[in-house]
């Protein structure tokens, strides 16, 4: 292993839905993962409420970040950088961490470095099995995106092979739970279920898997209605929900294509290496089928545990601390949040140097979410 105090020593800030997370890392090594989550006030809403969002991360980020430094036991003077997710996410949301960031950085004097959302979801897994093996497959399922990507490089090359057409993973689980009452977020109750129902007990469809279909791409929203029609006549009939068959069915039906297609894309691409993140990827049937694939494949499976799988600030640290050490340059002040950051972006440098964002940019985000 290299000299610890060699590696960079960098804080990380999540802000981009509702989890205020704030990370601490040196190198692949994790110093401390402080989350405070605003879930429970959108509970009731069956979702999450940008508004609410935003000001539950300015309420927590102050004292989330004392709470990193001493778990981490570091001084923030100590620090080589801080890193921030600069998008994909909600505006607002995104706006508080990189605000924060901003303000840290500047006070302190350390390099700012923004960083994508999606890549840091993969970025995390160093912190779990060491460096990424490159290439890397990686399977990215949360509940905002469902992609497939190819990395030669977590730092600078990030490339789609396919992604959902419609609805994302995550976003089906809490769809599907929400038919069934089961409350928000649905993922992990889901899970919950379905451990004690039967997998088989419905075929329900497999999205986008007849031969014509492409083969990376996902799509979620027929098996969505399917299952949600399927309930409905059971109620129409004044039968019985079985929910657990239904919860194990459904969750089948989605881990069936996601394993099925990201082991079709490592054979197909020649690489031996699958990575499994974001926060479907804390889902205890997708990991042990995913095993089973990969093996009878010969394919070598990471997945981190569930707790850095979900959002947190330890991955933003994790893709900052590469990015120093890959001597990327930092980020300029001017850096901005973007919502609709592509993943092809792993990196956020700012508009000075050539990158395209601005300030009007995020205004214009923000406005839309406010009036949609
Ligand atoms: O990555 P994440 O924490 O936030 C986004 O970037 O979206 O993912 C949240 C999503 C939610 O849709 C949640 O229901 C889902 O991850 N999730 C799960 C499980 N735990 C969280 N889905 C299936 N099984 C789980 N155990
Ligand atoms: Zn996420």
């Amino acid at each position: 292993m290299a000299d610890l105090r060699d590696a960079p020593l960098v804080l990380g800030i999540e802000t981009s839905c509702d989890e205020t997370g704030v990370g601490i890392v040196r190198g692949t090594t994790l110093l401390a993962d402080a989350v405070a989550s605003s879930v429970d006030e959108h509970a009731r809403f069956g979702g999450v409420v940008p508004e609410v969002a935003s000001r539950a991360h300015l309420e927590a980020m102050v004292p989330t970040i004392d709470r990193a430094l001493k778990e981490a036991g570091v001084a923030a003077t100590d620090l080589d950088g801080i890193a921030v997710t600069a998008g994909p996410g909600l505006a607002g949301a995104l706006l508080v961490g990189v605000s924060a960031a901003k303000a840290y950085a500047y006070a302190l004097g350390k390099p700012l470095y923004g960083v994508n959302h999606l890549a840091s979801h993969i970025c995390v897994d160093q912190l779990e099995h060491g460096a990424l093996p490159e290439p890397t497959m990686a399977l990215l399922v949360s509940g905002g995106h469902s992609s497939l990507l190819l990395s030669t490089d977590i730092t600078s090359d990030v490339r789609p092979m396919g992604a959902t057409i419609d609805d994302a993973a995550g976003e089906a689980f809490d769809k599907i739970a929400r038919v069934l009452n089961l409350g928000f977020p649905g993922g992990p109750v889901i899970d919950r279920y379905a451990k004690e129902g039967d997998p088989e007990a419905i075929a329900f469809p497999r999205g986008l898997t007849g031969p014509r279909d492409p083969a990376y791409d996902f799509s979620f929203s027929g098996l969505k209605t399917a299952v949600a029609r399927w309930i409905e006549a059971k109620r129409a009939a004044g039968e019985e929900v079985p929910v657990r068959d239904v919860a194990a069915s459904f969750q089948e039906a989605v881990v069936d294509v996601l394993t099925r297609k990201a082991v079709r894309a490592c054979k197909d691409e020649g690489v031996d290496h699958l990575m499994i993140g974001g926060g479907v990827a804390a889902n205890s049937r997708l990991r042990a089928l995913a095993q089973e694939r990969c093996e009878a494949a010969g394919i070598r499976l990471r997945v981190p545990r569930p707790k850095l799988c979900t959002d947190n600030g330890a991955m933003v640290a994790a893709l900052g601390a590469e990015m120093v050490a890959r001597g990327r340059a930092a980020s300029d002040w001017d850096l901005s949040a973007d919502s609709s950051l592509p993943v092809t972006d792993p990196h956020v440098p700012g508009t000075s140097q050539g990158h395209g964002h601005n300030h009007d940019h995020v205004h214009e985000v923000a406005k839309d979410n406010l009036y949609s």
